[in-house]
């Protein structure tokens, strides 16, 4: 194969032509992309636009990858987790589409940030990040790319939470619209993508059988709500945990066993994190869990299982599987870790199906259209996706689905506008 003439480090150029075939399966799956595709290739509302994108490098970013390159991007991607990258993806992005990529399954830390300076190279105009390791990198050790940056996109609600924090600090240094927060990215990707997806790692992890066992969801946000659901769905008993009463009075309405981590933690066969916070399950947590307990994140960082803790408090440890780490701790009981304790649902399966992921990347298209046509560049702060994308993804997702839904007659929307009438 001849070596692009682009700079890229992706694990094997080889790749290149599973890589195609599996970025056009996810395509068949991504209509509202195509769709957006197709329009930005005519109006090249992205002209020149250098755009550094830090996502998990997949089939269904390839997709967004390339519906911004037609749009008249020059994108550059690295990896958004050092576990994520799909290979065959990266190595056709670069072999096929022309497209610098900076991603490694695998790679190890500080690969992982020589890959995020690598996307950054090209001094960016727009970013997208999921979780905000590009913007955080950028603030701290690029900052004099942060004037030539008219805003950036967020895919997650780690990294949204993050940048807001920046926001308050005074930290940030140019606008972000946070994708996350749009109704047709959390209410889908999160809930029936992390729902899907994250019972998916666990299964190709461990073969295990769902019916009949305990299972902890720590978190009952859009995503635990999700991963809740689907396990219920499998035959699962379901515990939730959950720190904000209001999500837990949820959780208990909605039928769930509501407990502490504490007394959870010595009921569960399968724990499942996606809290967004450190420690979920700590030191105490594993004192108390039963022989055999399977442990799994799905939150974005690997930090919401205290896996010092986890190492201090173990004799051995062993790999017994592709994905599987069994803890052997110094009582004799074994805790199985899945994917060291990073997001298992990119991990050990291949992150949300491109259905879903088919939304979130229209809102990413689209706000980074939004970002790149304004007259003027936003105020610096986290911004939501306006409401007009959010319906117009709406709009086209019902089409692709062949779903036609009614429209308010006159009278009904003079009836909503009006406030005479009532008993
Ligand atoms: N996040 C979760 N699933 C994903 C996928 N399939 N591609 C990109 N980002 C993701």
């Amino acid at each position: 194969m001849v070596k692009p003439a682009i700079d890229y480090d992706v694990k094997d150029l080889g790749l290149a032509e599973e890589g195609v075939k599996r970025i056009e399966w996810a395509a068949r799956e991504m209509p509202v992309i195509r769709l957006i595709r197709e329009r930005f290739a005519k109006v090249k509302p992205l002209a020149g636009l250098r755009v550094s994108g830090c996502l998990h490098v997949t089939t269904e970013t390839a997709n967004l990858a390339l519906a911004l390159r037609d749009g008249g991007a020059q994108l550059a991607l690295c990896a958004s987790n050092p576990l994520s990258t799909q290979d065959a993806a990266a190595a056709a992005l670069v072999a096929v589409y022309g497209i610098p990529v900076f991603a490694v399954r695998g790679e190890d830390d500080e690969t992982y940030y020589r890959h995020i300076h690598g996307a950054l190279a090209q001094r960016p105009q727009v970013t997208l990040d999921d979780g905000a390791d590009l913007v955080a990198t950028l603030h701290k050790e690029q900052r004099d790319l942060l004037e030539g940056v008219m805003g950036g996109t967020e895919e997650t609600t780690t990294g949204v939470i993050r940048l807001r924090s920046m926001a308050r600090d005074g930290a940030l240094g140019y606008p972000i619209v946070a994708v996350n927060e749009a109704d047709t990215k959390h209410l889908f990707d999160n809930r029936y993508g992390t729902g899907q997806s994250t019972i998916d790692g666990i299964t190709r992890a461990t073969n295990v059988l769902w019916a009949g066992k305990t299972v902890v969801v720590a978190g009952y946000g859009w995503c635990g709500r999700g991963v809740a659901m689907r396990a219920r769905g499998l035959g699962a008993k379901v515990v939730v945990t959950e720190v904000e009463p209001l999500r837990a009075l949820e959780a208990a309405m909605d039928g769930y066993q509501v407990m502490s981590m504490a007394e959870a933690a010595t009921l569960g066969d399968i724990f499942i994190t996606l809290t967004g916070d450190v420690n979920a399950i700590d030191r105490g947590h594993f004192e108390v869990m039963k022989d055999g307990a399977i442990l799994a994140n799905s939150g974005h960082f690997n930090v919401e299982l205290n896996l010092k803790a986890l190492e201090t408090m173990s004799e051995t440890k062993r790999q017994i599987r592709p994905s599987v780490e069994e803890y052997r701790l110094m009582d004799g009981r074994r805790l199985y870790l899945l994917a060291e304790g990073r997001l298992i649902n990119l991990a050990a399966a291949e992150g949300h199906p491109a259905s879903v992921m088919d939304m979130s990347f229209a809102n990413q298209a689209l706000c980074v259209e939004y970002l790149a046509t304004r007259p003027r560049r936003l105020p610096v702060d986290v911004h939501p996706v306006p409401q007009e994308i959010d319906h117009e993804v709406a709009r086209l997702k019902l089409a692709s689905m062949g779903i036609v839904i009614d429209e308010l007659t006159e009278e009904q929307k003079k009836y909503l506008s009006s406030w005479e009438e009532g008993t």
